[in-house]
């Protein structure tokens, strides 16, 4: 097979030969003749003339290959006292008989169906069953708001709403029908009907357009799976962007099962038969791809895991998974590692637990800052592995491909680019900068497969949020640099996205809460250093003229306003009353010298300012003093 060298210039040298290649372990309906459709650039279609199903892929071809008794799924939720193991065959089963369901109710391909639900095992049944039946699945994390998921509905348009009664967040239980009730009173379009699964913890009541999610699969008839084009959309995933409005992120079903695939082995060294755990939420890319679909097209066994790394019952249960369900790859964000070290900082709950079976621990979501690194290190005594993508990518862009071969780990980079991937570091002219000079980081396109095609119905925001910034190049978003080796350095971005506890958020769009706020005349909202969550947000509110308002009460105000508007998982703590903002001369808010003087970073102040006065007075108050 080759190292990563020869694997990552076979790539490049004749990408469409290496591509067609990694789409043979894939099961083609019509398999593709041809690997890239670069007829209309930016717009790139991988295998335009192939035809599959993902969920066959996933689930039907283990079947009929006999190994129908294999783990496909592990359920396990200490929150409500849960463990469940689907065998493939029994996953497959519930899976066609909610694409049943779904087709009952009028679902189609091409239809779109939204789910809402927390970390359950039918949250994977319904997006597989979508697939199954060809229609676009778009899970809306269960931390967001009614507004934020009304504007999901409103732009996905889905027939039908797959959700639940409740989540459990550590002790606590979240109704989520009255949520979804309200964000479907919110929104314009309304879906015809709502599947609701029934959790013993809170059961909710039910409407008149709700059916319930046991009593539909008790009188359902299963649905085979139906052929799809590998360019027809698999799912729209909405992510934050620099404004409140999210970008509808559309993933093709062809190039994503094939990227996937290719993943399994040769970037989390997981083949058939093998256990990977991935701790994250199918409300993110990284649920998507490492619990839903890449394990079981791989052949593999997933955990889903419902709860956090620390809190109910303990600190252990990171180890206690790996050990029970002999977890070969472990994957999670680098702020559930900080989360457990706080607990738990010399690890003595690590010592209960055989973890012999577990090789790797796989980070990604935020910067891997080196001390969390070392710290996971030490405690496992096993190669960590930083890796760096994003919703849009589908997979990793940049990783230490453990599967082919482990290259010398340097903390601080996810390593280097996978096979596909062709990345850049430009300076503001779109010029290359030397190694180890910061800079925009961008890829050369054509993207591989699995990457996104466009925004969905939206090509012209797609073309201008990543494609025309630099001609040729997908903008990711991020800064960083290049080392003398090929080391990608990921420093973080350089827009208005900010990572909270591996949540991507938007503060553009935190703004528009704070401003909606009939007393406040301005804001901005920045993310700064924290030592759990990676970054946080902080608001600061200039006030109408001739407000007088007492300043605690507002500020505990605009802070539920945020909650209430965006959700719980912004995490907006901290608003300011400050008596104006840093501008400069043409009224641009100097929103990164604020975050530099609030990280203890001195930023130079652009010649720019306005009035340097005023970032005088808000110092102390950024710095805390
Ligand atoms: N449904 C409802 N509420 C949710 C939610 C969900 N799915 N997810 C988070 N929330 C709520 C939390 O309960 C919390 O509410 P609170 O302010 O009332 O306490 C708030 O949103 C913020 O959540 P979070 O940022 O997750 O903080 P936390 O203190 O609850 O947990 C960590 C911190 C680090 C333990 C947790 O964020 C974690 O495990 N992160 C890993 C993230 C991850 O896997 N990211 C995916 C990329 S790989
Ligand atoms: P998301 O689209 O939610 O997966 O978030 C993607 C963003 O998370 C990226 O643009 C980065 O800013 C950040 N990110 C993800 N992984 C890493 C990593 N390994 N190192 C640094 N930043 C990361």
């Amino acid at each position: 097979m080759g190292g990563y060298e020869d694997i990552f210039r076979a790539s490049t040298d004749d990408p469409e030969a290496f591509w067609l290649r990694a789409a043979q372990a894939i099961d083609w309906h019509v398999a593709p003749t041809r690997a890239l459709d670069g007829s209309r650039p930016p717009f790139y279609r991988w295998f335009p003339d192939g035809e599959l199903n993902v969920c066959h892929n996933a689930l039907d071809r283990h079947v009929d290959a006999g190994r129908g008794e294999q783990a496909a799924l592990i359920y396990d939720s200490p929150v409500s006292g849960t463990q469940r193991t689907y065998t493939y065959a029994e996953l497959r089963d519930e899976v066609a008989r909610f694409a049943g369901v779904l087709a009952d109710l009028g679902v189609g391909r091409g239809d779109r169906v939204v789910i809402y639900l927390p970390m359950v095992p039918e949250a994977a049944v319904a997006m597989l069953a979508c697939a199954r039946i060809g229609a676009v699945h778009s899970v809306v994390f269960g931390g967001f708001a009614p507004k934020e998921l009304a504007v999901r509905i409103d732009d996905a348009t889905p027939s039908v709403i797959v959700s639940a009664s409740c989540g459990i967040e550590g002790k606590r239980v979240i109704e989520y029908k009255p949520l979804l009730d309200k964000a479907i009173e919110l929104a314009t379009h309304k879906p015809s009907r709502t599947v609701i699964l029934q959790r013993p913890q809170a059961t909710a009541a039910m409407g008149e357009n709700d059916v319930d999610w046991a009593e539909a699969m008790a009188s359902a008839t299963p649905a085979d799976c139906v052929p799809v084009r590998a360019t027809d959309p698999l799912y729209i995933l909405y992510t934050s962007g620099t404004t409140g409005k999210p970008k509808g992120v559309v993933r093709d079903g062809g190039g994503y099962a094939v990227a996937l695939r290719w993943t399994m082995p040769n970037v989390y060294d997981v083949d058939t038969g093998e256990t990977i755990f991935t701790a994250s939420d199918v409300g993110w890319v990284v649920g998507h791809s490492d619990i839903v679909y890449a394990p079981p097209l791989a052949g593999a066994t997933t955990v889903l895991y419902e709860g956090k790394p620390v809190g109910t019952p303990d600190a252990g249960q990171f180890w206690r998974v790996a050990a029970e369900h002999r977890v070969k790859s472990m994957f999670t964000a680098p702020t559930a590692f900080r989360a457990i070290k706080k607990e738990d900082p010399k690890g003595e709950l690590l010592a209960q637990y055989d973890l012999s079976h577990l090789q790797y621990l796989f980070l990604a979501g935020e910067r891997l800052d080196p001390e969390t690194h070392r710290w996971a290190s030490d405690l496992l005594g096993i190669p960590v592995i930083d890796h760096w993508w994003q919703t849009e990518t589908g997979w990793p862009i940049v990783a230490n491909p453990a599967g082919i071969e482990l290259l010398e780990i340097k903390p601080g980079s996810p390593t280097k680019p996978l096979p596909g991937w062709d990345v850049q570091v430009l300076d503001e002219s779109g010029r290359p900068v030397e190694a180890g000079t910061d800079g925009a980081i961008v890829v050369k396109l054509p993207m591989p497969p699995g990457s996104l095609p466009t925004l969905w119905n939206d090509d012209e925001r797609f073309v201008d949020s990543y494609m025309s910034e630099f001609d040729g190049y997908y903008l990711t978003g991020d800064g960083g640099r290049l080392d003398e080796d090929g080391y990608v350095f990921v420093m973080g971005r350089t827009d208005d996205v900010i990572n909270v506890a591996g949540h991507r958020l938007s503060t553009g769009g935190m703004e528009e809460v704070l401003s909606s706020h009939p007393d406040v005349a301005e804001c901005a909202v920045i993310g700064v250093a924290d030592p759990m969550k990676g970054q946080v947000p902080r608001g600061f509110v200039v006030l109408k003229a001739g407000v007088d308002r007492d300043e605690e009460q507002l500020r505990s105000e605009l802070v539920q306003l945020v909650r209430d508007q965006v959700g719980a998982v912004a995490s907006l703590k901290d608003v300011a009353v400050v008596s104006a903002l840093p501008k400069t001369r043409s009224g641009k808010i100097l929103r990164k010298t604020m975050r530099g003087i609030a990280d203890g970073v001195d930023e130079p102040v652009p010649s720019t300012i306005d009035d340097a006065a005023v970032l005088d007075m808000l110092r102390p108050v950024l710095r805390r003093e």
